[in-house]
C-alpha cells in the first residue's frame, strides 16, 4: 500500500509532489476566486433590492394612505418582490439577518435617495439573509403605516458562466502535462547516467557521456567520463606492466636455456631445460594474455548456439576418442551482443578442461530471462578438489603439479576466462556437481 501511494522513480515522485502542489494551489486559487465574487455578489443584489424597495417606498409615501393599495397593485415590481401594507411590523419565522448582511442592505438603503426628510421611515427593520435566501424588510410609513417587502434573493454562484469550469479543468489538465513532460525531461540524464555506468561495467572501452545539457548534468558527464578515463589507464597500464616484465623476462630465460647446456650432470640439464621451457611455456602465455587485453575487439551479434557447437566440433575433431562424449544441448540459435574472438577463447578454455581432466564435456546454454544467458559446461571426471575451488582462478595455479603440454595450459585458462566473462558484465564460476564431476557456470547479459 505504501509503495502505492509513494513510488520509487525519481520522475514519479517528482512529477507526484509537482502535482500536489499544483492541485493545492489550484483549490486555493479556486476558493479564493469563487469567494471574492460571492462578496461582489452579494453587495450587488444589496443594492438591486435596496433601489427597488426604496422605490415602492418612496411613491406610497407620497401617495394618499386610502389609495396605497390600489396604487401598490399597479406598481411594477417584478417577481421577486412581494409588498404588502400593514397595520404592523413584519411577522416573520426567519431569523435575524446576520449583521454583516443587514449592514450591507441599510447601508444600501439608505443611500438610495429619498427625497425630502418629511420622507424618511421612522423605523426600518430587515429578517433573513443570504443562508435563507429570503430577506424581509419592513418600513415605517411616516403616518403609521407599515410596508412590508419579501425578497428573494437569488442564489449566490461561485463561477458565473459553464466555461469558467471547462476552461479551468483544460488549464490544470495543460499545466499537469507540461509538468509531465519537463520532470521527465530532467530526470532523463539520471537514466542516462546509470545506463552509461552500466556499459562501463560491460566495456571499459564504452563511448564517453555527451558533456551537454543543463550545467549539473554536463558537471556529472565531465566526472564520469574522467573516471571512466581513469579506469581505462588503469587497466592499459597494468596490462602494459604485465607485457613488458614478460617480454623482459624472454632474454635472460633464452640465456639460461644456453648455459643450461654446459651443466655435466644430465639428470640436472634435463630438469633446468625442463623448468626452463615451463617459464617460457608462461610468458608466452602471459604476452598472449596481454596482447589479447590490448586489443580492444568490438562487441557484435552473435550466434552462441552457433559458436558452442562449432567448439564441440572442433574439441571432437582434436579429441576423436571422446567424440561420443561431447554434447549439446539448447536452442539451434541465440543471438547475443558480445566480442566473438573473446567469448571463444573462455569456451575453448572451459571445454578442453572439461575434457582434459573430465574425459567429456555437456554443453547447456538457458536463457532463464530476457536479461541473462546461462552456459553450462560439465564433465564427469573427478571434479575439483573443495579446497582448491577458490584457487583454480588464480593465475598460474594448476591442479597438476607439472605443466604438462598433453593437458593444456600453464594454468591461466580460467583467469582468462574470468577476465573476459567480467569485461562483458557476466562472470564464470565453478562448482562440483553432487552427481560427480565438474560445472561451469557462464553468465552473460544480453
Ligand atoms: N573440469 C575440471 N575438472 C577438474 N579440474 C579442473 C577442471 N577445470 C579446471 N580444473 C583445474 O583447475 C586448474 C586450472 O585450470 P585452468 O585455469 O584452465 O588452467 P590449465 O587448464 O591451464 O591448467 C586446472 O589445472 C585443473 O586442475
Ligand atoms: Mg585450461
Amino acid at each position: 500500500m505504501r509503495i502505492r501511494l509513494w513510488p520509487g522513480s525519481l520522475a514519479a515522485r517528482t512529477a507526484l509532489v509537482l502535482l500536489l502542489g499544483l492541485a493545492t494551489v489550484q483549490v486555493a486559487g479556486l476558493t479564493i476566486h469563487a469567494l471574492d465574487r460571492m462578496d461582489v455578489q452579494r453587495l450587488g443584489q444589496a443594492r438591486d433590492i435596496a433601489v427597488r424597495v426604496v422605490g415602492l417606498y418612496r411613491t406610497l409615501a407620497l401617495t394618499d394612505p386610502a389609495r396605497r393599495e390600489a396604487v401598490l397593485a399597479e406598481l411594477h415590481r417584478g417577481p421577486d418582490l412581494v409588498p404588502t401594507l400593514s397595520a404592523s411590523p413584519p411577522n416573520v419565522d426567519l431569523p435575524e439577518m446576520p449583521i454583516p448582511e443587514q449592514r450591507l442592505l441599510r447601508v444600501n438603503m439608505n443611500l438610495v435617495p429619498l427625497g425630502g426628510p418629511q420622507l424618511r421611515w421612522r423605523e426600518l427593520v430587515i429578517y433573513g439573509g443570504h443562508f435563507t435566501r429570503r430577506a424581509v424588510i419592513g418600513m415605517l410609513l411616516p403616518d403609521g403605516q407599515w410596508l412590508n417587502v419579501k425578497a428573494e434573493l437569488e442564489p449566490l454562484r461561485p463561477w458565473h458562466s459553464p466555461d469558467f469550469l471547462v476552461a479551468f479543468v483544460l488549464m490544470t489538465a495543460a499545466a499537469a502535462g507540461l509538468t509531465l513532460w519537463a520532470v521527465r525531461r530532467l530526470t532523463a540524464p539520471v537514466r542516462t547516467l546509470a545506463e552509461a555506468a552500466e556499459a562501463l561495467g560491460r566495456d571499459v572501452n564504452a563511448p564517453p557521456l555527451p558533456e551537454n545539457g543543463p550545467t549539473e548534468v554536463a558537471v556529472a558527464a565531465v566526472a564520469f567520463n574522467t573516471m571512466a578515463a581513469r579506469i581505462r589507464r588503469f587497466v592499459e597500464d597494468r596490462t602494459e606492466l604485465l607485457t613488458a616484465i614478460g617480454h623482459d623476462l624472454r632474454t635472460p630465460i633464452t640465456r639460461l636455456k644456453l648455459r643450461a647446456e654446459f651443466v655435466e650432470d644430465e639428470e640436472q640439464r634435463g630438469k633446468i631445460l625442463a623448468d626452463l621451457e615451463e617459464l617460457e611455456a608462461m610468458v608466452s602465455a602471459t604476452l598472449a594474455f596481454g596482447r589479447d587485453a590490448r586489443t580492444t575487439e568490438q562487441v557484435t551479434h552473435l550466434d552462441l548456439a552457433e559458436l558452442l557447437r562449432t567448439i564441440l566440433d572442433e574439441a571432437g575433431d582434436a579429441n576423436p576418442e571422446v567424440l561420443d562424449k561431447l554434447n549439446y544441448e539448447g536452442p539451434a540459435h541465440l543471438t547475443v551482443q558480445a566480442r566473438s574472438l573473446s567469448l571463444k577463447r573462455v569456451f575453448v578454455n572451459l571445454v578442453a578442461n572439461a575434457v582434459n581432466y573430465g574425459g567429456s564435456a555437456m554443453v547447456r546454454l538457458v536463457n532463464p530471462d530476457h536479461r541473462m544467458v546461462v552456459v553450462e559446461v560439465e564433465d564427469d571426471g573427478p571434479g575439483i578438489a573443495p579446497g582448491e575451488l577458490d584457487r583454480v582462478f588464480e593465475p598460474f595455479h594448476r591442479g597438476e603439479p607439472s605443466r604438462n603440454r598433453e593437458t593444456g595450459g600453464v594454468g591461466l585458462g580460467l583467469p582468462i576466462a574470468r577476465n573476459i566473462m567480467r569485461a562483458h558484465g557476466g562472470d564464470v564460476v565453478i562448482a562440483n556437481r553432487p552427481a560427480g564431476g565438474a560445472k561451469a557456470t557462464v553468465t552473460l547479459p544480453v
